[in-house]
């Protein structure tokens, strides 16, 4: 870390998280605290939450939880320096400039490593491509009919026919081997030592929605194979979370988002007007990325090879979209292949009209499903409709359901009660239509034993940042050896800490720690769910409860230690006496 723990508190104390979170995700009050969303997963109903009180979020659905920094590294995919820069920018204050000494530049984390030299590498394919070395690729995207300016925006480059200079270049510039390895921008064999991994292709740096090249593809410029080469994922290049044009397309005014498959395509729709293509990063469509694509609330116009291989793969898309419900379309390339080839032929007026004319992605999937039956054979065609039944169920609003019945009978000509009947007699197989529409949220906690001895350590944490008033009643009994985890153990220290001097500041405890991880695990220590409950004397019983649990799993756990550790007697004595002290008092949440 750069800055002075002060300064870092400071900026995140001038940085209401209600009011930063907002900003980007749609957040309602609910009782002391905001829920929306998750960002970070996929989820039908809300349980993102964030508290003004805590000033801290966290999601009861996938437990990513931190504070106003932790939340601007995930939802911007930031460093926690970049989140410092943006947070202290937007509460005015000035950061002071930091010195990169030799040592400093070694301690950086492997992210702003990753990121530097990314943007190293872009720079220097760049250049390349309109230095003499670079006619070939260059003469190969103005065939393409690439414009100058197109190129640019897409910071488009060329690696050359010489085997080693990038390395070469990026060694000078003080990057390690294991750096550049890492990176995939070169590879090591024994007969040729390190050398470039990208040679006589054309580049296409791939960014993150901040506009950082987080890694590359590049592509042959003849028939060769493979015909593109990618990055390998690091920890800065997701391949399910980022999506290639985000950067450009996140600032479109058009009212969806052009989802493809290529880069070029990708390109040739920027060029031609339609700055709202994104394409995956040469794998399939993930739910990482319709997560993402979900931040911006538009429909998704999908632009797939016309070919059998992109149906399917559209088909794959269409359900992804679905289950974080976003709504798809299904774009009509024939008869050309995919979006650049139709742009090319047809021109941009053309492209404009298909779009208009963009299927529903339901009807869509019908009709891709109909070219397996014959239509004209009764059994056939009854066989059809029983699937299309199936999938109708699928639906969880009524009103919608009706309208697909009736615009499904229209279009294949088959009476609307007789569907009707279909779907209800499917409804009725699948228990109820409720129960037939399952969410993949992926996300389920078992309970285990591990987690019931941790159960009462978050929970009383928990308690005492929602009660802090009652630290003064317990903490002759409790100290952070009640702890088991070690992260437990810091967190109770300061927190301790903290409630005798007066102070609650639980997202500051948060700044204790520079991981993601980390700040999801603490925030699940504040942020475990409470059972309602009524009276104040319900309560009380149940806090009495947790402290008592408390104490007994670090009685056990000290008893376990009598072995190997030597303070671990003086702990359980005390732990005894505590213990049955504990199960005679009351204590009173009021003062
Ligand atoms: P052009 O053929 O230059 O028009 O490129 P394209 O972007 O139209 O390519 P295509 O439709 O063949 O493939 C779509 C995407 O799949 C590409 O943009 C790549 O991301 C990926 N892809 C294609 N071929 C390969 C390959 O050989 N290896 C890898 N890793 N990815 C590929
Ligand atoms: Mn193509």
């Amino acid at each position: 870390m750069f800055y002075s723990d002060e300064l870092v508190e400071e900026i995140r104390s001038k940085n209401d998280i209600v009011d930063v979170v907002s900003r980007y995700v749609k957040i309602q009050k609910k009782g002391n605290s905001y829920f929306g969303l998750c960002p970070f997963h996929n989820e039908k109903s809300p349980s993102f939450s964030v508290s003004p009180n805590k000033q801290m979020f966290y999601c009861f659905g996938c437990g990513a939880g931190g504070n106003v920094y932790t939340f601007v590294m995930k939802y911007e995919n930031y460093t926690f320096q970049e989140a410092m820069k943006l947070l202290a920018d937007k509460a005015g204050v000035a950061l002071p400039e930091v010195e990169y000494s030799e040592e400093a530049k070694k301690a950086q984390n492997k992210r702003n490593l990753l990121l530097e030299i990314n943007k190293e590498a872009a720079k220097y394919f760049y250049y390349q491509l309109r230095a003499k070395q670079g006619e070939n690729g260059m003469n190969y995207l103005k065939g393409r009919q690439l414009s100058d300016e197109t190129m640019q925006k897409f910071g488009l480059g060329y690696a050359n026919m010489s085997a080693d200079d990038l390395c070469l270049y990026l060694k000078k510039k003080g990057y390690e081997d294991q750096l550049i390895i890492e990176a995939g921008l070169g590879t090591h064999d024994e007969k040729r030592g390190l050398h470039d991994k990208f040679w006589n292709r054309v580049m296409f740096p791939i960014s993150d929605v901040n506009h950082r090249v987080i890694g590359f593809g590049g592509r042959v410029m003849g028939d060769a194979k493979p015909k593109y080469l990618n990055s390998p994922e690091t920890s800065i290049f997701d391949k399910s979370r980022n999506l290639y044009g985000l950067n450009h397309a996140r600032s479109s005014r058009r009212p969806y988002i052009i989802l493809c498959e290529g880069y070029m395509d990708v390109i040739s729709m920027h060029q031609a007007g339609f700055d709202c293509a994104v394409a995956s990063l040469g794998t399939a469509f993930t739910s990482g990325q319709a997560t993402l694509l979900k931040r911006y609330d538009k429909d998704i116009i999908l632009a797939y090879d016309s070919d059998g291989a992109g149906t399917n793969a559209a088909l794959r898309a269409i359900e992804i979209l679905r289950e974080v419900d976003l709504v798809g379309k299904v774009l009509n390339l024939k008869p050309h292949k995919d979006p650049d080839e139709f742009i090319k032929a047809e021109g941009m007026e053309a492209f404009e009209k298909r779009i208009a004319e963009a299927e529903n992605s339901f009807f869509f999937e019908v009709r891709i499903l109909s070219e397996k039956y014959r239509l004209d054979d009764p059994e056939e065609k009854t066989r059809f409709l029983t699937e299309v039944a199936k999938k109708i169920l699928n639906f969880s609003e009524d009103v919608k359901r009706d309208s697909y019945i009736d615009a499904i009978s229209d279009k294949y000509n088959v009476r609307n009660e007789s569907l009707k009947k279909l779907v209800r007699e499917y409804a009725a197989k699948a228990g109820d239509v409720q129960t037939a529409y399952k969410v993949k949220s992926g996300i389920q906690s078992k309970p285990n034993p591990e987690e019931n001895k941790k159960k009462p350590q978050k929970l009383f944490l928990t308690y005492l940042v929602d009660h802090p008033k009652l630290y003064s009643k317990v903490k002759k009994y409790v100290s952070e050896d009640d702890f088991t985890e070690d992260i437990y153990k810091q967190v109770a220290r300061r927190l301790f800490e903290d409630l005798g001097n007066g102070i609650v500041n639980p997202a500051g405890i948060i700044n204790m720690f520079d991981d993601e991880e980390a700040h999801k695990e603490v925030s699940a220590l504040f942020n475990t769910e409470l059972a309602y409950l009524d009276t104040v004397q319900e309560e009380e019983k149940a806090f009495h409860d947790i402290l008592y649990a408390l104490k007994k799993n670090s009685l056990d756990y000290h008893n376990s230690m009598l072995g190997s550790d030597v303070e671990a007697l003086a702990k359980v004595i005390k732990g005894k006496k505590d213990l049955e002290e504990i199960s005679k008092i009351h204590i009173s949440l009021e003062d």
